[in-house]
């Protein structure tokens, strides 16, 4: 018979995740043990408030005011980071705990994508693992996936939804038609977002954070959150996720890694995405990865991207990693044999593109506006004026083809005429995704 093994862990942060993770080993001790012969022991917790409500009972555990007091508990194991800040008390205390030699599970995106070169090399020096499950949409299993399963594919490109907040906000606009900044105070009641993190949601940060991870595990490139190209939804209006509804497509906020000439391209922004497109047809708060390599061509996984036991889910899986003593590294790669690589700028890629332009309905608007894309060379696919008993009225144009670069010649000469009221709208379109 299998020899149990004793993991002791101590958990840093009790939010939704933390209470979730310690409800879960608590309440199913038994059934891990019998069936991993694993057992999970918490040998220390700690938050900022002993008193706060939580869906978990702490009652039985030590409990710690000071997080960095749990590195000195003597038989911990396993140090688990879920406070979250992207950098101080966090990173403070995952540094401090690998240069210990405990091993380190954390669900922090922001820290690893700005810290991670250096936090995954001291976990190496020591001889640590430091796993992050958790830190790319929640619940899915995606680093394992890569860092295991697909480690010996050639990776093409990884893309997909990677912020949960984000996808609430536009799904709930296209069914409601609600604007942003209503669906936003939505998002914050259901606790999607708050309005500490709604910046990092809603302009594309926490995706770009999560790309970053992906990045390095795809390509084994040096973790450099500068290589990333990020636009928010901040601008996305219902008008614009109507319109796209009747050019037949949806907006979605993208996030996708690549390299192209040797360099990654690692781009997150809103995209019109075809109805028909499985990535579409991803809705709510959900998440969703879509990998192609040299063997697989679209391998398509969706799930709950965030919340508490998706999220706890992850983490227990990479408690899971460590106590079966795996030969696999943090990362797949070892840290030194990272390669440094350059930004692929993205304005050099051809796409089409969607335009909406808020014009006064005079005669003529129509030929100026497009004898501007005519002088600069884009070709028009489609266009169309809304009749509407409005003195403002919008014309959306897709176009063919064409380098952004050569697009913002046009739009900016575009938005300077008198008869066009507001800023102009311009959103990617993808049809390969
Ligand atoms: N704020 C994140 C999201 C939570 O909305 O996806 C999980 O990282």
């Amino acid at each position: 018979m299998n020899k149990i093994k004793v993991l002791n862990i101590c958990v840093a942060g009790l939010g939704n995740v933390g209470a979730a993770l310690v409800s879960y080993i608590t309440s199913k001790k038994e059934e891990i043990k019998k069936k991993s012969q694993l057992e999970i022991n918490i040998v220390g917790v700690s938050a900022k408030n002993k008193s706060k409500k939580r869906n978990c009972d702490i009652s039985s555990f030590p409990w710690f005011d000071n997080a960095l007091d749990l590195l000195s508990v003597n038989n911990c194991d396993v140090l688990i980071e879920l406070i979250g800040q992207e950098k101080d008390l966090s990173y403070e205390l995952v540094k401090t705990a690998l240069e210990k030699k405990l091993h380190v599970v954390t669900g922090n995106k922001a820290m690893l994508a700005l810290y991670g070169g250096e936090l995954f090399k001291i976990a190496e020096k020591n001889d640590v693992l430091l796993l992050y499950e958790a830190a790319v949409a929640g619940g899915i299993p995606i680093i394992k996936l890569i860092k295991n399963n697909l480690f010996l594919n050639k990776i093409k490109k990884i893309s997909g939804i990677l912020n949960g907040t984000t996808n609430y906000i536009l799904s709930k606009m296209q069914e409601d038609n609600l604007s942003f900044d209503e669906v936003l105070k939505i998002a914050k009641s259901k606790g999607y977002t708050s309005d500490k993190e709604s910046d990092l949601d809603i302009g594309g940060l926490d995706a770009a954070h999560k790309l970053t991870i992906l990045s390095t595990l795809a390509f084994g490139s040096e973790i450099d959150f500068s290589l990333n190209e990020t636009t928010g939804i901040n601008n996305i209006t219902i008008e614009d996720i109507k319109f796209a509804n009747q050019l037949g497509y949806r907006i979605k906020l993208i996030s996708e890694t690549s390299l192209i000439d040797g360099k990654i391209n690692a781009v997150t922004c809103p995209r019109l995405i075809p109805k028909f497109n499985p990535i579409a047809n991803v809705n709510g708060p959900l998440n969703a990865v879509n990998i192609e390599t040299d063997q697989l061509q679209n391998l398509f996984l969706e799930g709950e991207g965030a919340g508490g036991k998706a999220t706890a889910s992850s983490i227990i899986s990479d408690l899971y990693e460590i106590a079966s003593n795996t030969s696999i590294s943090s990362l797949g790669f070892s840290s030194l044999n990272l390669k440094k690589y350059l930004k692929f700028e993205h304005h050099n890629i051809e796409s089409n593109y969607y335009v909406r332009i808020m014009t006064k309905d005079l005669p003529g608007v129509l030929s100026k506006i497009t004898s501007y894309f005519n002088e600069s060379k884009i070709s028009i696919e489609k266009i169309l004026q809304i009749p509407d008993n409005k003195e403002i009225i919008p014309i959306i144009i897709s176009t063919h083809r064409i380098k952004s670069k050569k697009l913002m010649n046009a739009i900016t000469k575009i938005q300077s005429l008198s008869f066009v009221m507001q800023k102009i709208s311009i959103i990617q379109i993808n049809q390969d995704i």
